[in-house]
């Protein structure tokens, strides 16, 4: 863009470190943080971070003069500076630029060493100090292809023509069972936080024919694993008139749609995080089905001890997922391992027209959905039987008073997704601040 030889002064330019190219011999000024540095002799080299990625800064004793120069060689990590200079290509530097300094403005000088360094630090020690790890490029390039899959979503049921509309977070009643629910005081009454927003999705279809909620839900489940958080983001679709095989293509066309997006838009953070893209690009629509009992029978002849009705655990999904190299969809689920809400798979009332879909790799579930009772009477029936409280559903059953119809839908764990997209071994690092059974903070 500007020459290197033109006698007029070049302007200098507000850039950033992802758009550098677009600067070629240009003098743009950077705003950012010290990453990392190293010095020899005359020549201090930078890697600033802007949070658009890295760029190595050259900094020589001519280009700044020897106070600048001795100054920003005492300079710590994680200082704030701006850093004027003239971008060079230079294809042996990460992201293929260098900038040449000419001139840097401490903004803050960070005054204590920093916690984290670059050489190897333990989990529990990284998790106390989240508030600083989501600085490191591993943790950026994580969050960053979770923004894009959360656009991915939005952008996908947009153009399905589904409209957002979210569900209230503070609830009288549960959606997923009364063992997992977090209580708390509503000015003397006792209030949970959302597990689904799904019931409401349900008046809303009435009045959207397609809509979709999302949003941060709660799940009080005493589980250490590799895929639970207490508190996790749900995607969460549902559609008036939509037939339970319907709603599976649905379900596949957005995940394939949301892994490719991933492919075409975060190249370099799939590659900063070591994600092969293989494996990914086979993501494709169809995706097999199975049935619940044909999923039984599969882990009895892989020697797995198992019963018709019982529910799967991590150790299953992964046995059963392993078979097959895209997501797979179990159905048909037993009636009595399912939430309240679920339709009688017609003429074999002891299932459910209900799905799991099962990523590859092991990664486990990362959405349940199906269709949902219609009829007033039989609500009202699994109402009873699961012992919910008659007066919290109230406004549910009118849904089936008033125009009932067909309707089916599902929701996706964001951070599910996230973690098999992304190829980690656990959720922890899928969200900017997770909250586990024991963590809070930061
Ligand atoms: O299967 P679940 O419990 O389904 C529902 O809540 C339905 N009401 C959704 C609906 O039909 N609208 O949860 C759906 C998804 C799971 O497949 C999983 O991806 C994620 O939410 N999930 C969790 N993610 C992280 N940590 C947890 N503790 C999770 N529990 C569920
Ligand atoms: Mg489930």
């Amino acid at each position: 863009m500007c020459s290197t030889n033109s006698t007029t002064e070049h302007p200098i330019y507000d850039a950033t470190v992802s758009k550098v190219g677009a600067y070629e011999n240009c003098t743009v000024r950077l705003k950012g943080w010290l990453y990392n540095k190293r010095s020899s002799g005359k020549i201090i080299f930078i890697i600033l971070r802007d949070g658009t990625g890295i760029i190595q800064c050259v900094a020589s004793v001519n280009g700044i003069g020897q106070d600048e120069f001795e100054k920003l060689d005492k300079l710590n990590q994680e200082s704030s500076l701006i850093v004027e200079g003239v971008v060079k290509k230079d294809p042996r530097a990460p992201g293929g630029y260098e900038l040449e300094v000419k001139n840097y403005y401490i903004v803050s000088e960070a005054f204590d060493d920093y916690p984290i360094t670059l050489k190897e630090h333990g989990i529990e020690f990284l998790l106390d100090n989240r508030h600083l790890w989501i600085r490191t490029p591993r943790q950026r390039a994580i969050l960053t292809i979770r923004a894009q899959i959360v656009k991915a979503c939005r952008d996908f049921l947009d153009k399905e023509g589904f409209v957002n509309v979210d569900a209230p977070i503070l609830t009288p009643s549960a959606c997923e069972g009364t063992t997992t629910l977090f209580s708390t005081d509503y000015f003397g009454e006792k209030a949970y936080l959302s597990q689904s927003g799904q019931l409401y999705n349900e008046a809303a279809i009435m009045a959207f024919g397609k809509v979709y909620c999302f949003g941060p839900t709660f799940r009080a489940e005493k589980s250490k694993t590799r895929r639970h958080l207490i508190e996790f983001w749900m995607v969460e679709p549902e559609a008036a008139f939509m037939t339970f095989d319907e709603m599976l293509v649905l379900e596949e066309n957005m995940v394939t749609y949301i892994v490719e997006h991933v492919l075409a838009n975060c190249q370099n953070e799939l590659s900063e995080i070591g994600r092969d893209p293989e494996k990914l690009s086979q993501v494709k629509p169809p995706f097999p089905r199975i049935t619940y009992s044909d999923a039984v029978d599969l882990l009895k002849r892989n020697g797995v001890d198992i019963s018709w009705g019982d529910d799967f655990g991590a150790a299953d999904e992964t046995a059963i997922a392993k078979e097959f190299a895209k997501p797979v969809f179990v159905t048909h689920y037993p009636t009595k391992i399912k939430a309240f809400y679920m339709q009688p798979t017609p003429g074999d009332p002891e299932t459910v027209l209900g799905a799991d879909l099962l990523a590859p790799e092991g990664y486990g579930e990362i959405i349940g959905g199906g269709e949902r009772i219609y009829d007033y009477h039989l609500l009202l029936e699994r109402i009873h039987e699961h012992n919910l409280p008659l007066e919290d559903y109230e406004w549910y059953l009118d849904l089936r008073k008033y125009g009932s119809v067909p309707h089916s839908g599902f929701g996706m764990g964001i951070e599910r997704v996230v973690a098999w997209i992304c190829g980690l071994g656990h959720v922890r690092e899928t969200i900017p601040f997770p909250r586990m059974l024991n963590r809070l903070r930061p």
